[in-house]
């Protein structure tokens, strides 16, 4: 983006690929660290005049217009971000985004609606995304990417976008991509990874990757009962990934054979039933060993022992990855796992990456400061993807 503002910008239309799908209560934001993240990019862009479209995706919606993933709140909230006014499209490359863009002043900011309103966004069909991308360009005259969380998608306004304009990587993207790189290639030691989250089947690849490159993996959330259940515990009604029973064998005997050391929960926070996430009514788990699972009880979170234990694991590290939440944090009876890991990540002097929309978001609501952290990924699916060695469609684009 340095060579791109250095050229100049002024009066020019500059598409910004952002990721602007944060959590939302309603129309309430709850965590507004993606839309943050992308501010410097446009805040220099509009500071250098040019008039920029701000586009991203929020949710999942099918292909059509959806009031439930409007991008309006998230508009909002980034002119407030900006102190300065934000046009609002209220579809993508309609009548109303020709008219907002078209009414652009040098310097003015516009965000079009949710990209995936559109089916041409998420075609698997070339041709189909090929004609919605020929609609955003019409849109513009240069291309800029800072949407990092999405660059593992090969979507029209991802990677066919950038093919059609002049392009380059905003800040955020560049800030990433440099984070990402040094724990690829140069890691200081020990490497220890905390992961976490509901399924092992999302972290296959990365857990297959950090068999070759990490010290010691430490293992929580609800991919932890597949883990323990492979160790030939019982795990009650605890989400359980019966299928990956094997591959999750195979990592343990593979990870013995590399020394590299996994950790797996001593105990756990059980109960009988999910907590109320809404009305967070006190749920009372009991404590009880990780191999004493009672059959009617599911495990919602890691238990104090585990928390100690993995609070020592990470203390004498070099470089810590974490990924995914210990337990159910969004109740705050089964949050103390999630806050022990995040306090032990805030008290290490290691180069600490907290990769995950949703690790990133709990650190966030829980509390914590960001800059106690060596780098908070607004990359889930993203970070965990480069980390695996994929190419990644959205950084493909960009490099070309
Ligand atoms: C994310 O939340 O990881 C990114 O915004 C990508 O969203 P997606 O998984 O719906 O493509």
């Amino acid at each position: 983006i340095d060579e791109l503002l250095a050229e100049g910008v002024s009066g020019k239309r500059v598409f910004v690929r952002a990721d602007l799908n944060v959590p939302l209560d309603g129309t309430t934001i709850t965590d507004d660290g993606r839309i943050r993240a992308v501010v410097p990019t446009v805040k220099a862009l509009a500071d250098a005049g040019a008039r920029v479209v701000v586009a991203s995706h929020l949710g999942r919606p099918k292909g059509a217009p959806d009031p439930a993933f409007s991008l309006a709140p998230a508009a909002a909230r980034l002119g407030e971000l900006l102190g300065a006014e934000v046009a609002f499209a209220t579809d993508t490359v309609g009548e109303s985004a020709t008219a907002t863009v078209a009414g652009l002043s040098d310097g003015g900011v516009a965000v079009i609606e949710n990209l995936r309103f559109n089916a041409g966004e998420t075609s698997k069909d070339d041709a189909e995304r090929g004609a919605f991308a020929d609609r955003l360009a019409a849109l513009a005259d240069v291309y800029v990417g800072d949407g990092f969380g999405a660059v593992h998608r090969k979507h029209a306004s991802v990677f066919d976008l950038p093919a059609r304009l002049p392009h380059a990587a905003g800040y955020l993207i560049a800030t990433e991509v440099g984070v990402l790189k040094k724990l690829t290639d140069d890691v200081q030691r020990p490497y220890v990874v905390a992961l976490g989250g509901a399924k092992v089947s999302d972290k296959l690849g990365v857990i297959d990757h950090l068999l070759e490159k990490a010290d010691r993996i430490l293992i929580g959330g609800g991919m932890a009962y597949t883990f323990l259940k492979a160790q030939g515990h019982e795990v009650g009604i605890s989400l359980l990934q019966e299928d990956q029973v094997p591959a999750v064998l195979d990592y343990l005997k593979r990870a013995k054979e590399r020394g590299v050391e996994f950790v797996l929960p001593v105990d756990v926070l059980v109960s009988d039933e999910f907590p109320d996430l809404k009305t967070k009514a006190p749920a009372n788990p009991t404590t009880v060993a990780a191999d004493a699972i009672p059959a009617d009880e599911e495990g919602l979170d890691i238990g104090p022992e585990t928390r100690k234990l993995y609070a020592s694991k990470l203390a004498d590290a070099g470089t810590v990855f974490w990924n995914g939440p210990m337990g159910v944090f969004e109740h705050p009876d089964y949050a103390e796992g999630t806050k022990a890991v995040a306090q032990a990540l805030v008290d290490s002097p290691a180069f600490t990456v907290v990769g995950g929309g949703d690790s990133a978001a709990a650190v966030r609501i829980l509390g914590f400061d960001e800059k106690a952290f060596g780098h908070i990924s607004t990359g889930g699916g993203a970070s965990l993807e480069y980390l695996e060695g994929k190419t990644l469609p959205g950084l493909a684009a960009l490099e070309d």
